[in-house]
């Protein structure tokens, strides 16, 4: 099939999404159902959006959505800039230079491809589809939850949560020995939010290799662009070679672009036909796909995002230590702590003093995880930090 962007098939998500043509039954169930409205899901109802919301704009250091406060490259800036004069047309030919882009450099066929405005729209897509029928989702716990929980909270499939092993990674055996005759999906995200962990290449190559033959396998990559070979530790290599498992990614992170909103899949042509109806390509912008171009290849921001982003964590990791506390060493922008009181006491009384961090629950500890800022951002943690610890 053809991942060619055309007005017709981008009217025809966009339709699908009002409603307006015939809809998958799980779109059909979910609108039907108040209670489990797209746009409620979708818009507000994020823990994320909840806290950002609360922490406000007057906020001195927002440490809690896992952003890179180091911005878009200036070839993005300029590319911004340079597309808004032909921002009056649809974005149609650029997204498809952009698809083609994509495929050429992951070596795989443009029927590969799928864009999103961001990955979380491709992630929901993909939990529409995998409980059409039903069925039940398989996931590290804690990990990033928003396709396991759309599924459970939106679409009436099973959540199964495995826990993370002593050493806060995925349970790769336990996840396959979770697998029964209701999975539809593994969900896999590598590196780990919130933990900042990472699994070892070959094992998750090998895991994937076997168990895909039996379940499909989610492999989100959001923050793979913090490791240091990216295409090495990717599992796109497992896609080129015939596996069902399909690859997201995103610009939100090390690219700087989340608000810009750019992400995307890549899956066999067969996986990638079943997953096009649930997503809305029309939804990207012409301005932010130009500055993805240009960012995609922009080796040597990325570079310099990396040395502060480590600068910074460094620092952290510094200052955690004085302070008496262990961290789980990261992989990623953000790094995860136990806390000795409440975790939601202590993330109210951080934002009492203008920073934001979030908590959570999880092997009986209260836990903490930091995003990554600017220097002077770490020196605001840090000094409300001491405050509390
Ligand atoms: C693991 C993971 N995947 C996906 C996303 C969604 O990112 P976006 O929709 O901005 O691409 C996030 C956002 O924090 C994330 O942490």
């Amino acid at each position: 099939m053809s991942t060619t962007i055309n007005r017709r098939n981008w009217l025809k998500s966009s339709l699908l999404f009002t409603g307006a043509l015939s809809l998958p039954s799980i779109l059909q169930k979910a609108t039907a159902n108040s209670k489990s409205s797209l746009t409620t899901s979708m818009a507000t109802d994020t823990e994320i959006e909840a806290s950002l919301l609360r922490e406000g704009p007057a906020i001195k250091a927002r440490l809690s959505a896992n952003e890179n406060p180091f911005g878009p490259s200036a070839k993005a800036k300029k590319a911004i800039v340079d597309s808004m004069d032909n921002s009056f047309r649809y974005a149609f030919s650029t997204l498809q230079q952009f698809s083609e882009k994509i495929a050429t450099t992951e070596v795989v066929g443009k029927n590969q491809v799928l864009l999103g405005a961001g990955s979380g729209p491709l992630l929901h897509a993909a939990a529409m589809y995998f409980s059409r029928n039903g069925g039940s989702i398989i996931s590290a716990d804690p990990t990033f939850n928003s396709l396991p929980r759309d599924a459970e909270k939106s679409f009436n499939a099973k959540w199964v949560k495995i826990p993370l092993t002593a050493n806060y990674t995925h349970d790769l055996d336990a996840m396959e020995k979770a697998i029964d005759s209701t999975t539809t999906l593994m969900y896999i995200c590598n590196p780990n939010n919130p933990t900042g962990t990472v699994l070892d290449t070959a094992k998750l190559k090998a895991f994937c290799e076997r168990v895909s033959k039996r379940v499909p396998i989610f492999v989100d990559e959001a923050y793979i662009d913090y490791l240091p070979d990216p295409q090495g530790s990717s599992l796109m290599d497992s896609v080129r070679k015939g596996q069902n498992v399909i690859v997201a990614r995103t610009f939100s992170k090390l690219h700087g672009f989340a608000g810009l909103r750019v992400g995307y899949m890549v899956a066999l042509p067969e996986m990638i036909t079943q997953l096009e109806p649930y997503c809305n390509r029309g939804d990207i912008s012409a301005t932010s796909v130009s500055a993805a171009m240009a960012s995609y290849d922009d080796k040597d921001h990325l570079q310099s995002a990396l040395k502060k982003t480590t600068e910074s964590k460094e620092y952290l990791y510094k200052v955690l230590k004085k302070e008496g506390y262990e961290y789980i060493p990261s992989s990623a922008n953000f790094v995860m702590f136990p806390l000795t009181m409440d975790g939601q006491r202590f993330t109210e009384e951080m934002l009492k003093r203008g920073v934001g961090v979030r908590s959570w629950k999880f092997a009986n500890k209260e836990w903490c995880r930091v995003s990554i800022g600017t220097l002077e951002e770490m020196k605001y943690f840090e000094d409300a930090f001491k405050q509390l610890s």
